[in-house]
């Protein structure tokens, strides 16, 4: 079953075409990153504007790509092939998920193709089901990710803990109570003076020019010993802030050492909130998602804690740990089709009524759509 699915939640355009799931045929993705750069943060309408130009180019290179690599002869065949299209309809910002959404309506009523919305956040965690193939070896993540799974979302806008029980089976067991890991990194990137805008992978690449920690500890780990599995990092960025104006402006430690140690901060914290959610509920698999999963030192951390306890770790691709619609097209499959490729019948009722797939700004990890 293909399925091609679009993304826009964001700032990015991203198309993909993934076969049952687990495998990616063709992705395509453009930014406008650099615009965003240059004003030092997403403005919103300048986001959507460019996304109106980008969609139709990016959803035609998508399917000419998959023509091409499924070895078919017309771009016309290779649009009757694709069964269902998916779409991002939340969270993100309101004008960026528009453009996704009303392109996806549009060709669904023209192909006369099923469309299925997808939630954001639950598409990140997809990002760990998709084969991927490393020299010759393809591994097949969705062959050992066995259930409950504790699952840790952290992105610019979300860092969440989720106990999944199985696909479409999510079980909320805490969250940030304000700023997102994502977002803690990008203010303090800024405020290090290291990148105006999404900046936690430089942040990262500069914590790992430090070889020792020499300053372990000075900063919070915020609600680390309390006993329940929600996140807070506004407290973080703000001593981080004045760790920034009381040492580095006396030139007492450097851009790297206060870049190391807010990444060891916010990752114990996030490592220890999960690794005790995974005792806590016997999870068969821990799963990273989000952005944030990116990052080296979390993915390495999360590995060596739960070794001890034999519960492998599942970390997606870097490339697909930030938004793409690789793993919107996987959510999609895995929500609506069973194992055999028939299609469930609330989904048949679904496709036929486009008024209930809306673009939804604030969906929250758990809105069942
Ligand atoms: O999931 P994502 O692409 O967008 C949202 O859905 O929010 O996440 C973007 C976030 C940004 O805050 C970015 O700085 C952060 O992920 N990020 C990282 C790294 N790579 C991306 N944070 C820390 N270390 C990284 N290597
Ligand atoms: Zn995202």
């Amino acid at each position: 079953m293909l399925i091609l699915a679009i993304e826009t939640s964001c700032d990015e355009t991203a198309a993909a075409v993934v076969e049952d799931g687990v495998k990616e045929i063709t992705s395509v993705l453009a930014s406008s990153e650099e615009l965003h750069q240059k004003t030092g943060g997403i403005v919103p309408e300048v986001a959507a504007r460019k996304q109106v130009e980008y969609i139709i180019p990016v959803i035609s290179e998508t399917i000419e790509k998959a023509q091409l690599a499924l070895d078919l002869k017309s771009h016309h065949e290779a649009v009757s092939k694709i069964d269902a299209i998916a779409v991002t309809i939340g969270p993100g910002l309101i004008g960026s998920l528009i453009v996704g959404v009303e392109a996806a309506k549009a060709l669904s009523f023209v192909w006369s193709k099923p469309l299925i919305p997808v939630n954001h956040l639950i598409g990140h965690i997809y990002g760990n089901f998709l084969d991927n193939t490393n020299a010759d070896t393809i591994y097949k993540p969705v062959e050992q990710i066995k259930f409950p799974a504790v699952v840790l979302i952290v992105s610019g806008g979300h860092t969440d803990l989720i106990l999944m029980h199985g696909h479409g089976k999510f079980e909320y067991l805490g969250g940030t109570l304000d700023d997102a890991a994502g977002e803690a990194f990008d203010k303090t990137a800024r405020l290090l003076g290291l990148s105006k805008y999404l900046g936690g992978a430089v942040l990262s690449e500069k914590a790992a020019e430090c070889n020792k920690n020499i300053l372990a500890k000075t900063l919070p780990r915020p609600m680390i010993h309390e006993n329940n599995f929600d996140f807070s990092f506004s407290g973080l960025k703000t001593a981080a802030k004045r760790l920034i104006e009381r040492s580095l402006e006396k030139n007492i430690v450097s851009i790297a050492e206060i870049s190391r140690e807010f990444e060891e901060a916010v990752v114990d914290v996030l490592v220890t909130k999960t690794i005790r959610a995974a005792k806590k509920f016997d999870a068969k698999s821990i799963l990273l998602a989000g952005g944030v999963a990116a990052n080296t030192n979390l993915r390495n951390r999360l590995k060596f804690e739960a070794e001890s306890l034999n519960i492998p770790v599942f970390v997606p691709p870097v490339r697909l740990c930030t938004d793409s619609a690789v793993y919107i097209a996987s959510a999609a499959y895995f929500k609506h089709v069973d194992r055999s490729g028939v299609y469930q019948t609330a989904y048949q009722k679904l496709q036929m009524d486009f008024s209930k797939i809306k673009a939804n700004p604030s969906l929250g990890v758990m809105d069942i759509i």
